[in-house]
C-alpha cells in the first residue's frame, strides 16, 4: 500500500480513537435558548405517538439519522456494522464516513460494504469529500453509491479541519462546479453536509442552484474538527503539527450554531437535516419542530457503538423515548404535529436569526 493510502486509513482509525478518548465538543448549538410552550391539555396519548416521518420520498420509522462516522480502516467494520443492524432494527436512516479510503485501496471495501449486508432495507447515504468528488469526478462517487447500494450520496465539506489537519488540503477552489456536475449526472439525490461548522442562507442558496437535494447542517456546538485535529496534531512529533495543535485550540470557537443554521438554511427550502450538538431526544423535538426533516447525531452514537449493540440500542431507545415525551407535553402526537408546535426563541440565538444581524462591509 503507498503513504498515501496507508495515511487516509490510518487517519480515520485516529478520528476514532480520540473522539472516543478526548473531550472533542466546543461550543454551544443553541438549544438551550428554545423552549417549548408547555400544552396543559395536550389531547393526545402518549402511548400512541408516532414518530414516523418522510424524507427524500422514503418513509422512516423515526427521524433519527446516524450522521457519517466511518469505514476505511480494518477495525471500523464493526463498528459500522452495529450501526447499521440498528439502523436496521430501528428503521432510521444511516450515513457512512468518507469512502475515500476503500475507493483508494479496495481491499477496505468491506468495511462499507457491510452496512448494506447488515441493513438491507434501510436508507443509506454514501460520502466523499468535496474535495475528493472535484480531484476524482463524477466516478468516484458512482462507485461510493455502488458500494453500499446507497439510496442518496452525502457530499462533504470540512474546511476547517483541512486548514488544521496536517496533511489537509487548503485548495477549496473548484467545489461547486463538481457538485454541479454530480447533480446533473447521478442516479441518487446529492446531499450537501457540513461537518461541524454549519451551512449558512448564502451556501444553501449556492447549493440549491445546482441542483443539490438536501442540505446536512452539521452545526457548532457538538463535535469539533479543530479540537479532534488539535489533539491530533499535539500527539505528533514534528515541530510543525505541534503548532497546528494551538491553531486547532484556536478555532475550535469558529462555525455557525446548529439552531441559528438550521434557521437560516430553512429560510432558503429544504429538505433538512439538522445535526451537530444534538445529543437529546428533546433537542430533536426543537430541531424538528423549527422545521428540520431529519435529525442527526455521531459522536454520541460512538460510543456505544464501540461497545455493543445493546449499548447502541439503548441509546437510541433513551432519545425516542425523550423526543416522545417532548410531543406528548406539546400535543403533538405525530411528526407533522410537532412541526407546528409553539416555542420562544431567546438569547444570542435569537439575535443571531433576527433580521439585519447581518454585517456586510462594502469595499
Ligand atoms: C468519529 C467521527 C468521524 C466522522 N467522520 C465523518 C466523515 O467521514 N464524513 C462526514 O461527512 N462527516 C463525518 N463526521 C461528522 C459527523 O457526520 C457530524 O457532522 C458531526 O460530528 C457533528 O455531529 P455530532 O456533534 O453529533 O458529532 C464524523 C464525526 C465523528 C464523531
Amino acid at each position: 500500500m503507498g503513504d498515501k493510502k496507508r495515511f487516509t486509513s490510518s487517519r480515520k482509525l485516529d478520528h476514532l480513537r480520540i473522539c472516543a478518548e478526548n473531550e472533542v465538543e466546543s461550543g454551544d448549538a443553541g438549544f438551550g435558548d428554545i423552549r417549548f410552550i408547555h400544552n396543559a391539555m395536550p389531547e393526545c396519548d402518549m402511548g400512541k405517538i408516532d414518530l414516523s416521518t418522510r424524507f427524500l420520498d422514503h418513509r422512516f420509522d423515526s427521524p433519527l439519522f446516524i450522521s457519517a462516522m466511518t469505514g476505511g480502516h480494518p477495525r471500523t467494520k464493526e463498528v459500522n456494522a452495529r450501526l447499521a443492524r440498528m439502523a436496521e432494527r430501528f428503521g432510521i436512516g444511516m450515513g457512512v464516513g468518507s469512502q475515500r479510503a476503500a475507493l483508494e485501496n479496495p481491499q477496505l471495501a468491506d468495511t462499507f460494504t457491510v452496512v448494506r449486508d447488515e441493513a438491507p432495507h434501510a436508507f443509506l447515504v454514501a460520502n466523499l469529500g468535496a474535495v475528493q468528488l472535484r480531484d476524482h469526478g463524477n466516478e468516484w462517487a458512482a462507485r461510493a453509491v455502488e458500494q453500499i447500494e446507497a439510496d442518496a450520496i452525502a457530499i462533504h465539506l470540512n474546511f476547517l479541519q483541512e486548514a488544521i489537519q496536517p496533511e489537509g488540503d487548503h485548495n477549496a477552489t473548484g467545489c461547486l462546479a463538481a457538485i454541479e456536475s454530480l447533480c446533473a449526472d447521478t442516479t441518487v439525490p446529492v446531499i450537501v453536509k457540513e461537518t461541524g461548522c454549519g451551512i449558512s442562507g448564502t451556501t444553501a442558496w449556492q447549493c440549491w442552484g445546482v441542483g443539490v437535494r438536501a442540505i446536512e447542517i452539521g452545526g457548532w456546538g457538538g463535535t469539533s474538527w479543530a479540537a479532534v485535529e488539535s489533539v491530533r496534531a499535539g500527539e505528533s512529533r514534528n515541530a510543525h503539527d505541534k503548532r497546528l495543535k494551538s491553531l486547532g485550540t484556536e478555532f475550535s470557537d469558529w462555525g455557525i450554531p446548529t439552531v441559528v443554521s438550521l434557521a437560516e438554511v430553512l429560510a432558503t427550502g429544504g429538505p433538512v437535516i439538522a445535526s451537530g450538538g444534538i445529543r437529546t431526544g428533546m433537542d430533536i423535538a426543537k430541531c424538528l419542530a423549527l422545521g428540520a426533516d431529519l435529525c442527526g447525531m455521531a459522536l454520541p452514537l460512538l460510543k456505544p457503538a464501540l461497545e455493543s449493540d445493546e449499548a447502541l440500542a439503548q441509546q437510541i431507545e433513551a432519545r425516542h423515548h425523550e423526543l416522545a415525551v417532548a410531543m406528548f407535553l406539546s400535543g403533538s402526537g405525530k411528526i407533522a404535529d410537532l412541526k407546528k408546535a409553539r416555542m420562544y426563541i431567546m438569547g444570542r440565538t435569537r439575535q443571531m436569526i433576527g433580521k439585519d444581524n447581518h454585517v456586510s462591509t462594502s469595499r
